[in-house]
């Protein structure tokens, strides 16, 4: 996304209950301490980038908040419950949480309609026509209804993503993380993908994205989160983060970027 675009009005409800909590959350792998006192409150309506240089820990923090992984010390509260063992609560999570990933992760073997009715129909029990009429409105919503029929091979990477965001969002979630969605596409496609998530931006989705791009940050982003090393060194409006960085590490990273661009 080359050309400035206007950036979208905030959404942010700081008079709700936040919509993620994160409060001083630690984790290890074995002796490998990639969390370290992790703090984040993300307001209803609020959306937020997270960048930073690889494996510092960005892929791990939006994989706690939906418990793909697990954290050993402070707390994290969605939507206002608080993730534990408790199988139920994780559920109740799950249902409110959508994700899309790097690679797209759609079945190889379920046409495109398939992939987006699957979880409507086993995990919400919805039947099945209106789970086809909803994964037919999403797919309109991404603006490939066409491929419906077609299987995950038979799409391009762009289109393949959009599928995985449709997919998602049947599951009408309250959040929406993303985990460098388009890193993984050639360039002529990051931009219909990045579209797509500043369409949802616009409607009031709660967001956290993982992607080290800068246009579609300052186009969409409340809040810029900057980590290195298992801490969030910096946060800020894009303008403050992107324009004015206050450490080091951020402004060798950013250096670092900029000239990857
Ligand atoms: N399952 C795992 N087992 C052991 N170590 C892991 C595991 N997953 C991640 N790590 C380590 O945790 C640290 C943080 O990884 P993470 O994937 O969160 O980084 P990242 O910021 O998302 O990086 P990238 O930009 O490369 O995706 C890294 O040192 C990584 O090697
Ligand atoms: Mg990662």
């Amino acid at each position: 996304m080359s050309e400035t675009l206007e950036h979208v009005a905030s959404r942010a409800r700081t008079d709700a209950p936040p919509a993620i909590l994160l409060d001083k959350v630690n984790k290890w792998f074995g002796a490998l301490h990639v969390l370290r006192d992790v703090s984040l409150n993300v307001a209803l309506g609020e959306r937020v980038v997270i960048c930073g240089p690889s494996g510092s820990g960005k892929s791990t923090t939006i994989r706690c908040i939906n418990r793909l992984e697990t954290h050993q010390e402070g707390r994290i509260v969605v939507n206002g419950i608080e993730l534990s063992d408790d199988v139920k609560a994780l559920d109740d999570i799950r249902r409110e949480v959508g994700m899309v990933f790097q690679s797209f992760n759609l079945f190889p073997h379920l046409t495109i309609l398939e992939n987006c009715t699957l979880a409507p129909i086993w995990v919400r029990r919805m039947p099945k026509k209106q789970a086809e009429e909803l994964a037919m409105e999403y797919l309109a919503r991404v603006r490939i209804p066409e491929q419906a029929k077609k299987y995950p091979g038979q799409l391009s990477g762009g289109q393949q993503q959009r599928v995985a965001i449709a997919r998602a969002l049947c599951m009408k979630p309250k959040i929406m993380l993303f985990d460098e969605p388009t890193s993984a596409l050639d360039p002529e496609m990051i931009k219909e993908v990045l579209d797509t998530m500043v369409s949802l931006a616009e409607d009031g989705m709660t967001m956290i994205c993982v992607t080290h791009e800068m246009g579609f940050a300052r186009t969409v982003a409340d809040r810029v989160v900057f980590m290195d090393r298992g801490e969030i060194v910096e946060m800020g409006t894009p303008t403050q983060v992107f324009e004015n960085p206050q450490t080091e590490r951020l402004q060798l990273f950013l250096s670092q970027i900029l000239r990857g661009h």
